[in-house]
């Protein structure tokens, strides 16, 4: 547990999304990566700043605010308002989300370039490249269009061909034009200033291998397949790195060069600086702390296997050079597929963080991702079936459940008391996830998320087996058992709070709803050591709702592009023509009023639900209809797992003769609908219906 001594003092950064174009969810992935990995540190006890900005300076921004008649200005403050907007929504919680447009950011990049000149590592050669004479701008390589020079195919970018694949440079395009205004363009020279990143080489080999001033000692600062990169960039030679742009530049100048600016990816990661630097002067906090080459504090980027050379090569160079300490560590991920490919319009999976928040909790996507982040640099898909059904049998099935099985019997029998711990069953179900707090912990730091859900989860099914076990929902019958069954539910519901403690980086949101119901203070990892008695709870309120696959399909349709008419069939239509082909039972004979009153259906929830040993269609339910628990048997196994049911509302005729079967006696039936088998669809009310409630 963390004391005043082992305090650290963490600087943790994500990557700066360019201010021209939406937040999406592969996006999302860096920073809700960095957000859990943060708020870890934070229920540590320990001073953590997340540092993020919008990355506002270059052409495309210059470019697209010319295009929608508004200045630069304008359009990153609206970006950026709709970036942060994104971003809390999705409950990551920046201590600063800044912009690189701003006077610190100026003032640090301009004194920055002074430092590296000083030093002798700016170098001005005149280059030649295509000028715009029209839109009189010089053009970079996306800004020009022409002829391939290997497969002579048409409108092709300056930098590689997309037909044939060839890479060569605008230079060698046949008939060039300027994408900008479809003018030709010509040659034209200019002087550019250049970053001697060349003679950075022994200290950027010095700076990669293992060093040990992190609180991690024997590490270094890049993962191992960071790490071979580097040793083949170095094998190629580093080039220096042309760090100047000509005017019309949205940017910063470049001190003492007129009509000069700084290249946007000069000034983007001393934009952490900036945005940090702000930060401290609002807060008191020391920056020269955190940025002289001596700091004893940590600094950690999170950052997408594309940029890893900007990050890894020119940013400590820059940083070391000009006379700042340089990253502990560099954290590189992968990238997001989507069902196995790539991010697509047209398949509608190329999801927008705002399209995705009309549609879905923001907690699942966190806790999806968490459950397949690792620390390696691995792609990592969003399967949206397993999305659903992970969500669906982890957080509703099984930990949701443990407080929905629980919590209702504390507030309506124990007046919402929790009762003493004395039973020795109960200490040690409590003190096995008390024990595992200290793995979890290390899987946080570790980045090793995905196995520290493996592990809570699996202590969650224990949660589970011991409330099963112990059935308070017969106990809670027998008069004679009400001490046994208040200690069973109590313990329960500590269970609940361990399970909470431990999710709570991930789920910030559903911690704060649990740690209301539960009246106490914001849960911090220190509090596994203790456990709640004698102590007043509220009442419980549902507290998270299953995906249901009409959500996934709308998100879906919400984001597709609008679908090319030469398509044969839609989705939708393909589905369509699937249901027409079910022929549904002809409508039954007509009955009366009175008929119908005699049925008595209730909304049921779903206490418990198990495999009945020797009957491969049915399940066994055990069913609260308010205040009255049920035995049901019902033919649902080809379609549902126990798990997926459990704390489920459906409805049940709940006055049908009781009916002998050879497993026990039915005492109900619950309804779905569809033919059987996996056609099958359980019934279930809308979200606020409880059990025992009439259905009419
Ligand atoms: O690749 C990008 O989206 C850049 N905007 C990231 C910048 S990160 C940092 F260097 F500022
Ligand atoms: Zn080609």
């Amino acid at each position: 547990m963390s004391t005043e001594k082992s305090k650290r003092k963490i600087l943790a950064t994500s990557a700066l999304p360019y201010a021209n174009g939406a937040i999406h969810i592969g996006h999302l992935v860096e920073y809700i990566q960095t957000d859990i990995w943060v708020r870890h540190q934070k229920m540590s006890g320990h001073e953590c700043h997340y540092i993020c900005a919008d990355d506002t300076h270059g052409t495309p921004v210059m470019l697209r605010a010319e295009q929608e008649g508004i200045t630069p200005e304008a359009l990153i403050e609206r970006m950026h308002k709709e970036h942060l907007q994104d971003f809390t929504d999705f409950y990551i919680a920046f201590d600063n989300y800044y912009s690189t447009n701003s006077v610190e950011n100026c003032d640090l990049a301009q004194d920055i370039y002074r430092r590296l000149k000083k030093d002798g590592l700016i170098d001005i050669r005149s280059i030649e490249q295509f000028f715009d004479p029209v839109k009189e701008m010089f053009l970079s390589d996306r800004y020009i269009k022409g002829e391939c020079p290997k497969c002579h195919a048409s409108d092709q970018y300056g930098d590689a061909c997309e037909v044939c694949g060839a890479t060569y440079s605008p230079t060698d395009l046949i008939n060039p034009v300027s994408a900008i205004s479809g003018a030709t363009p010509v040659k034209k020279h200019s002087d550019h200033h250049f970053f001697k990143l060349s003679q950075c080489r022994a200290y950027l080999d010095q700076w990669t291998r293992p060093h040990s001033e992190t609180a991690d000692s024997n590490s270094s600062p890049l993962q191992k397949e960071a790490a071979n990169k580097l040793a083949e960039w170095f094998d190629a030679g580093l080039r220096d790195w042309d760090i100047s742009r000509d005017a019309p530049y949205f940017g910063f100048e470049i001190p003492d060069a007129p009509g000069k600016y700084l290249y946007v990816w000069l000034d983007a990661p001393i934009g952490y600086m900036a945005s940090f630097k702000n930060l401290c002067e609002r807060q008191g906090i020391d920056f020269d702390e955190y940025w002289n080459p001596d700091s004893t504090t940590e600094l950690y980027h999170f950052i997408g296997k594309d940029i890893l050379y900007f990050h890894a090569l020119f940013w400590p160079a820059t940083l070391h050079f000009s006379g700042y300490r340089t990253p502990n560590k560099i954290f590189v991920h992968g990238f997001l597929t989507v069902n196995g490919q790539k991010m697509s319009k047209s398949r509608g999976t190329f999801i927008n963080a705002r399209t995705y928040l009309k549609h879905l909790d923001p907690e699942y996507l966190r806790y999806y991702f968490a459950a397949k982040l690792n620390d390696r640099i691995e792609d990592l898909d969003l399967n949206l079936e397993d999305f659903s059904a992970r969500v669906n049998s982890d957080l509703v099935g099984k930990y949701i459940n443990i407080a929905s099985r629980t919590a209702g019997f504390i507030k309506k029998s124990f007046s919402g008391q929790l009762a003493d711990i004395s039973h020795d069953q109960d200490k040690m179900i409590l003190n096995k996830l008390q024990q595992a707090t200290n793995t979890i912990q290390l899987h946080y730091e570790g980045r090793r998320y995905s196995e520290g859900i493996r592990l809570i989860m699996d202590l969650a099914d224990h949660a589970n087996a011991y409330i099963n076990d112990h059935e308070p929902w017969k106990t809670i019958k027998d008069p004679t058992q009400q001490e046994r069954t208040h200690q069973v539910c109590s313990t329960g519901i500590n269970l609940f709070r361990l399970l909470t403690l431990f999710l709570k980086p991930i789920l910030p949101q559903l911690a704060q709803q649990v740690e209301d119901f539960l009246n106490i203070p914001p849960l911090q990892w220190r509090d596994a050591e203790t456990i709640l008695v004698n102590h007043e709870i509220k009442p419980y309120k549902h507290l998270a709702k299953r995906i249901e696959q009409q959500q996934i399909d709308a998100l879906l349709a919400d984001s597709r592009e609008s679908i090319s008419v030469k398509e044969p069939e839609t989705h939708s239509q393909t589905r369509h023509a699937e249901t027409q082909q079910h022929t549904s039972p002809p409508i039954a004979e007509t009955i009366t009023i009175d008929d119908f009153a005699k049925i008595d259906l209730r909304i049921a929830r779903i206490l418990n639900a198990e495999y009945v040993e020797g009957a491969d269609k049915l399940l066994r339910l055990t069913l609260d209809i308010g205040g009255e628990t049920r035995n049901v048997f019902a033919g649902i196994r080809s379609k549902y797992k126990p798990d997926e049911l459990l704390g489920r509302h459906t409805v049940v005729v709940a006055n049908l003769a009781p009916r002998k079967m050879r497993f026990g006696t039915s005492e109900g039936m619950v309804l779905a609908a569809g033919p059987g088998g996996t056609e099958l669809w359980l019934l279930q009310p809308d979200e606020g219906a409880t059990a025992g409630m009439q259905v009419k």
